[in-house]
């Protein structure tokens, strides 16, 4: 029998053969996964748990928030603050930072999350997910404060995602390759389904929100109607689309069989960079793309190079297949030139 590989295995090989995993990072890795877990069994109890349908409440960036954006935020918090771990944790269902509380040692880790990723499939029984990024803090002698989280994404020690779809499936970066761990319901523990995860280069499969095509900037729509033209058109072959609206979903394909992913800038709200989250969505996904091999930009530049002006700020997204992503990239900087 092949002996299965589990979480805490693959972290403490990772940290013998590579360094790469101190013990507070482990414990960090095993928390998050283990508050994962716990988000999991809620999202399969569905209408059964009361979990479905929206709270009365708003988050800090004027969205809806679902019973189940504020559950899983509460997870994380509760499940990462005892730990000693962290200095400090931000989500993007809460307006500041969240200070580890006096009761608790701190320790040097900074926590970000989007507890609950891809809401408004939550009711109608899609892919869901929680996606997580960690960052150190700056030893500097002083209290941990928003400032410590501005640092751009090249700064990640570790960053990652879970999926809750028709399996629940953790994929994990620590700066060295992609893993992909599979929840194994009965023994609850999560087992290594698949290590080196590697993007094909190309692809001929396309992940946008294509409702938006008319508020689009040029250079986007110059690369969705070459793909659209297919066979007869400049690109010389058909493309595929797909669009999930659950980010984690969206990403999680493109891990597993290539493709572009793009949520772009558009006109509706032209001082809006994007609709998608620098610190939450963009920066950890950005890592695992580019560990994975791929790449990911903002249609100008590498987004984990971005220094953060502020906490919530938004990016538009260009992510996936190296050569498209580079494509999409260059068709922006002509139009600049
Ligand atoms: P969240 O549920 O955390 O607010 O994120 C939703 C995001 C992302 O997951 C997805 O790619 C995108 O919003 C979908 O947006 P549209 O509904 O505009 O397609
Ligand atoms: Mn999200
Ligand atoms: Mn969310």
């Amino acid at each position: 029998m092949t002996s299965r590989i589990s979480l805490t295995r693959y972290l403490v090989e990772q940290q013998r053969h590579h360094g790469l995993i101190p013990s507070q990072l482990r414990l960090l890795i095993e928390v998050v996964a283990r508050a994962c877990k716990r988000i999991s069994i809620s999202v399969n109890k569905g209408a059964l748990g009361d979990i479905l349908g929206t709270a009365q409440t708003e988050n800090v960036q004027g969205e809806v928030q679902k019973k189940l954006d504020i559950i899983a935020n509460e997870v994380l918090i509760e499940a990462n603050e005892w730990g000693g771990h962290l200095a400090a944790m931000a989500s993007e269902e809460m307006e500041g930072i969240y200070v580890v509380p006096n009761r608790f040692p701190q320790g040097e880790y900074l926590l970000m999350f989007d507890p609950l990723d891809g809401s408004s499939n939550i009711d109608v029984n899609v892919s869901i997910g929680t996606i997580f990024s960690v960052l150190k803090k700056a030893d500097n002698g002083e209290g941990v404060s928003e400032t410590d989280f501005l640092q751009p994404g090249t700064q990640q020690v570790a960053a990652g995602y879970c999926v809750y779809g028709p399996q629940t499936t953790l994929v994990l970066t620590v700066g060295h390759g992609v893993a992909m761990f599979t929840l194994d319901r009965e023994q609850g523990s999560w087992v290594l389904t698949q290590d080196e995860v590697t993007i094909p280069a190309d692809t001929k499969e396309f992940a946008i929100n294509m409702s938006n095509t008319r508020h689009w900037a040029p250079p986007v729509k110059h690369y969705i109607d070459e793909c659209l033209a297919g066979k007869e058109g400049p690109r010389g072959k058909d493309f595929n689309m797909r669009w999930v609206a659950s980010m984690v979903a969206d990403v999680h394909r493109i891990l597993t069989r290539g493709g572009i992913f793009m949520y772009p800038w558009d006109k509706r709200e032209p001082e809006k960079p994007g609709k998608l989250r620098l610190m939450y969505e963009a920066n950890p996904m950005s890592f695992l793309i580019e560990q994975a091999g791929g790449a990911s930009t903002n249609g100008k530049q590498r987004i984990m190079d971005i220094v953060p002006k502020k906490l919530h700020e938004r990016v538009s997204v260009v992510l996936g297949s190296k050569n498209e992503v580079e494509r999409v990239t260059s068709y922006h900087l002509e139009e600049n030139n």
